[in-house]
């Protein structure tokens, strides 16, 4: 499963692409704003310091100003992934720009038929948000099974980014369910190293080799 980071903060990129785990990043214009800074100029500084597909999203909500958008932002690397809202709208101008060689991202998801559309106008990928549907009373990870189970139908390229992931089990899931990438947050893949066996078992080694070191 391919890492990407679910955040526009430059030095959580840095920290974590050090470690050499992450494959891309995605933003959206909540993360942005949350910066407090030029939108172009922070995802051109994250196209520098990560080497894989970096979502931007477009704002327009008419399918023509939704391809002058990406059209510009494609412009800034060619890495930039165009982040296009699952609208009627959104899947006319990511037809156009798939076949103009500009990738897509087709954001808000909440449903398998969403999806099918998603996959039908040829886009690069696809972002169930996950946590936003659990916060509406249904299962998220439902909703990803069975659109990699209607990918598969047809053999569809597009490649399932889980997003919106609140916690540790959605990461777990998505493992298992075979999805392409998860987008995660700094905080949760943080969490992920993590488990209180592994400190205590440093500790336990630590204090073990202390008794002999100075034998
Ligand atoms: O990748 C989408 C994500 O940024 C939305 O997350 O937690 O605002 O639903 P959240």
């Amino acid at each position: 499963m391919k890492i990407f980071i679910d955040t526009a903060d430059v030095k959580e990129i840095k920290r974590l692409n050090s470690i050499g785990i992450i494959d891309g990043i995605t933003t959206n214009p909540s993360l942005i704003a949350k910066e407090g800074r030029n939108f172009e100029q922070v995802v051109k500084e994250i196209t520098s310091i990560v080497n894989g597909p970096i979502s931007a999203e477009a704002i327009s909500l008419d399918a023509e100003g939704m391809i002058t958008e990406a059209k510009k932002l494609s412009k800034i690397h060619k890495n930039i992934v165009v982040k296009i809202p699952m609208t009627s709208e959104g899947i006319k101008a990511v037809r156009v720009l798939e076949k103009e060689g500009i990738k897509c991202n087709v954001t808000l998801v909440f449903s398998v038929t969403q999806a099918l559309l998603a996959a039908k106008a040829g886009a690069s990928f696809v972002s169930p948000f996950v946590g936003r549907i659990d916060d509406i009373g249904k299962k998220g990870m439902d909703v990803v099974k069975d659109i990699i189970e209607t990918y598969k139908n047809y053999d569809f390229k597009t490649e399932i980014i889980v997003a919106s992931v609140r916690n540790l089990e959605h990461v777990k899931e998505a493992g298992l369910l075979g999805a392409d990438i998860a987008t995660i947050p700094p905080q949760i893949i943080d969490e992920m190293f993590k488990h209180e066996l592994t400190d205590k078992g440093i500790k336990k080694f630590l204090e073990d080799w202390d008794k002999v070191k100075s034998k």
